[in-house]
């Protein structure tokens, strides 16, 4: 594998029943570089993500992440790589405080100096308070912080990132994107993934967009835009042209008001 590649996916499929969640998908992330995974609900952006970290098993296909299978090597991959999944939180029944000794035990890390980083993130993101209280109390969006804390704490070489910022306010997400940043400053790697184009084009140097299981754009921004402007649109329309979603919003929201009035004229 090129040393300057971080993750590389050739062919890759996962199918639940009839249901093609990936179908055929390929891209590399290079070292250095924030590379998105944008579209909508239900596109395989999960499914893809969980088969890198060897959480599913593939169909079909190849991935390679730092040269090692994540089935086979997981041990060594989960070593470089920091994950934060869609769903908040496995660990409900622990505080972050043990949360992240825990982390900060299994990844060998020096005790003083992961509670002094901890306590500078949770300055920064706001969540100082919560610290000591039970995880499963938390709001959605505190809860995803101390997933994000947790996942960088080993300093890892690449993080993959289901939906980081989704939960966030304002200002948690400038923390973010700043974490992210220096990240990347020291040669880390990124791979996030959105269903806003807004978002994507905001933080990513590159972007693949994915619909049912497909991939059906893949480049830069600029690329993308200079696409775009060949088609006389916007990067916005295009990924909605793209990912199907350009179907009128009117319509459908005129049809759902048609049968809500009949349902409710029908129960008098
Ligand atoms: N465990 C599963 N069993 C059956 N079907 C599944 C399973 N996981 C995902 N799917 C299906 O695979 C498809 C892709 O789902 P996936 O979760 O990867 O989408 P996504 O792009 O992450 O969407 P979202 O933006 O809503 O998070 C969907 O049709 C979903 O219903
Ligand atoms: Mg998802």
């Amino acid at each position: 594998m090129n040393d300057n590649l971080t993750i590389s996916v050739r062919d890759l499929k996962k199918y639940f029943g009839e249901v093609k969640a990936v179908n055929g998908i390929s891209f590399d992330v290079k070292k250095g570089e924030v590379f998105g995974l944008l579209g909508p609900n239900g596109a395989g952006k999960t499914t893809t993500i969980k088969l890198l970290l060897g959480l599913l098993e593939p169909l079909e296909g190849n991935i390679s992440i730092f040269g090692l299978n994540p089935e086979r090597e997981e041990v060594q991959m989960k070593e470089k790589v920091g994950y934060v999944s869609e769903e908040p939180f496995i660990f409900k029944s622990l505080t972050p405080k043990d949360l992240f000794n825990f982390v900060a035990s299994i990844r060998k890390l020096d005790a003083e100096e992961t509670t002094e980083r901890v306590q500078r993130y949770l300055e920064s993101l706001g969540a100082v308070e919560y610290y000591g209280q039970l995880i499963s109390t938390l709001s959605h969006g505190n809860k995803q912080k101390m997933q994000i804390i947790a996942s960088i704490l080993h300093e890892p070489e690449l993080l993959i990132l289901d939906e980081p910022i989704a939960g966030l306010d304002a200002k948690s997400v400038r923390v973010v994107k700043e974490i992210l940043d220096m990240h990347i400053e020291k040669g880390g790697s990124v791979l996030f993934s959105t269903h806003i184009m807004e978002i994507a084009e905001d933080l990513c140097d590159r972007i693949a967009i994915i619909n049912r299981g497909k991939l059906v754009g893949l480049g830069t921004i600029d690329e993308l835009r200079q696409q775009a402007d060949k088609l006389g649109a916007s990067l916005e329309e295009v990924f909605l042209r793209l990912t199907e979603q350009d179907s009128s919003v009117e319509e459908i929201v005129k049809k759902l008001r048609a049968s809500y009035k009949k349902k409710i004229k029908e129960t008098g």
